[in-house]
């Protein structure tokens, strides 16, 4: 069984899906690695560490994908329209692991059946305790929080600590949290190592004590409808426009009073909902950071520009793409070791070879695509 692992050619992706440690244990497994050459320099890894490792290197993607059985990526494939047809590449049967965004390219699900390359998506993971190492959303989302925090620190002007000098004392950064699932949790604890004050809202009220633990001051819309909005999969809902209003009306308050403020809120397969308005950054202070990591799916300030650092009412607003990519080395560590995670119980230990129980359920969860169809049941209908 030859799994490949091409090199990204995404702009602005610098991960790969493997690192020396997982080929290491992949080739423990039975399976033949193939890297293409300059998979992993963008994430400080030399091709000779995988030689090293046991993989074998393949000069180019036709060579890399050709005779795969199994396709590592990180990003979903390129297309003949973005320049390098990816997909054509390999051949029908293969079985395709990756981030490959599904809600957002609904066309490339289709493309997959199509060409018979049986994909799975790492995002649709579910959360269910065995399937947590193996959980991409969670393992970059914690980086990203990590750096949402630390790009805050570099676009404001002062100091995050509390710092009582001889020439005066330099007042502690006040940071808010909106939305505290994985990315949130750690821009929290990111911030408050860093010495700042940090407040965070949620619409999940489990997160109250989350935050509280990690000693950030809870804001909160304590009605009902907020007690309600967990889904089972552990996801928030999309609120009733009356619930916005009400938490509208307390971040407005709460916004007013902090230097930075770090955006996470998402809502699975929708757009990111609307947090900071316009009319809210103009009430920041001057001098004022806001990151918002919900960009890509939108936004949760309509001010964001993606992939940009904008200045609106003298606020900066930073909108940075792919932020795991930007603390590539340990995302691409993470999600190597989550797809290698996934892949163990997915080869017999006797043959060597794929062994795919299609009724597991972290199968279900992931499969997009089986025999040249599309099977997950939440794109089947569409
Ligand atoms: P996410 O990335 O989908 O959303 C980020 C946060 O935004 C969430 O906490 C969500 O409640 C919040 N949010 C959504 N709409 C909002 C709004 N209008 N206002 C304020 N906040 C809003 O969520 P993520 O980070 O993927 O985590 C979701 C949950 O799943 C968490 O409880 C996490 O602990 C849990 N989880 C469970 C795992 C497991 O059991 N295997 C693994 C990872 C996470």
């Amino acid at each position: 069984m030859k799994i490949a692992i091409p090199k990204e050619r995404r702009p602005g992706e610098k991960r790969v899906a493997a690192t020396p440690e997982t080929v290491k244990k992949l080739v423990a497994l039975g399976a033949e690695v193939v890297v293409e050459a300059g998979a992993g320099l963008l994430a400080a890894i030399q091709d000779d560490d995988y030689k090293t490792a046991g993989a074998s290197l393949a000069a180019d993607p036709a060579s890399t994908l050709g005779s795969a059985d199994v396709v590592f990526k990180v990003q979903r494939p390129m297309t003949a329209a973005e320049g390098h047809d990816e997909l054509a590449l390999m051949r029908r049967g293969t079985m395709l692991v990756a981030m490959l965004a599904p809600y957002a390219d609904r066309q490339g699900v289709d493309a997959y059946a199509a060409a018979g390359i049986d994909a799975f998506a790492m995002e649709f993971m579910p959360r269910i305790s065995r399937a947590q190492s193996m959980d991409v959303l969670s393992s970059q989302a914690n980086l990203a929080g990590y750096r949402a925090v630390i790009d805050a620190a570099a676009e404001f002007g002062r100091a995050f600590p509390m710092m009582m000098t001889a020439a005066g004392t330099v007042a502690p950064a006040r940071v808010m949290i909106m939305g505290v699932g994985v990315a949130g949790l750690q821009a929290i604890a990111t911030a408050r190592r860093l010495g700042a004050i940090v407040s965070a809202t949620d619409v999940r009220s489990a997160t109250r004590e989350q935050v509280q633990s990690l000693g950030g001051t809870f804001v909160f819309v304590d009605d009902e409808e907020a007690r309600q909005a967990e889904t089972s999969g552990g996801y928030a809902k999309e609120m009733s426009a009356a619930y916005k209003q009400k938490q509208a009306e307390l971040i407005a308050t709460t916004l007013k009073k902090q230097d930075i403020a770090i955006t996470t809120a998402l809502i699975p397969g929708r757009p990111a909902p609307v947090l900071i308005t316009e009319e809210m950054v103009k009430t920041m202070r001057p001098g004022s950071v806001i990151v918002d990591l919900a960009v890509e799916q939108g936004g949760n300030c309509p001010l964001s520009r993606p992939g940009e650092v904008v200045e609106a009412y003298g606020v900066k607003i930073v909108g940075h793409l792919n932020v795991p990519s930007r603390i590539a080395v340990d995302a691409a560590a993470l999600y190597s070791k989550n797809l290698l995670n996934f892949i163990t119980p997915l080869i017999d230990k006797g043959t060597k070879q794929l062994a795919i129980d299609w009724d597991d359920e972290i199968v279900k969860g992931v499969a997009l695509t089986r025999g040249g169809a599309v099977v997950h049941p939440a794109l089947k209908a569409s």
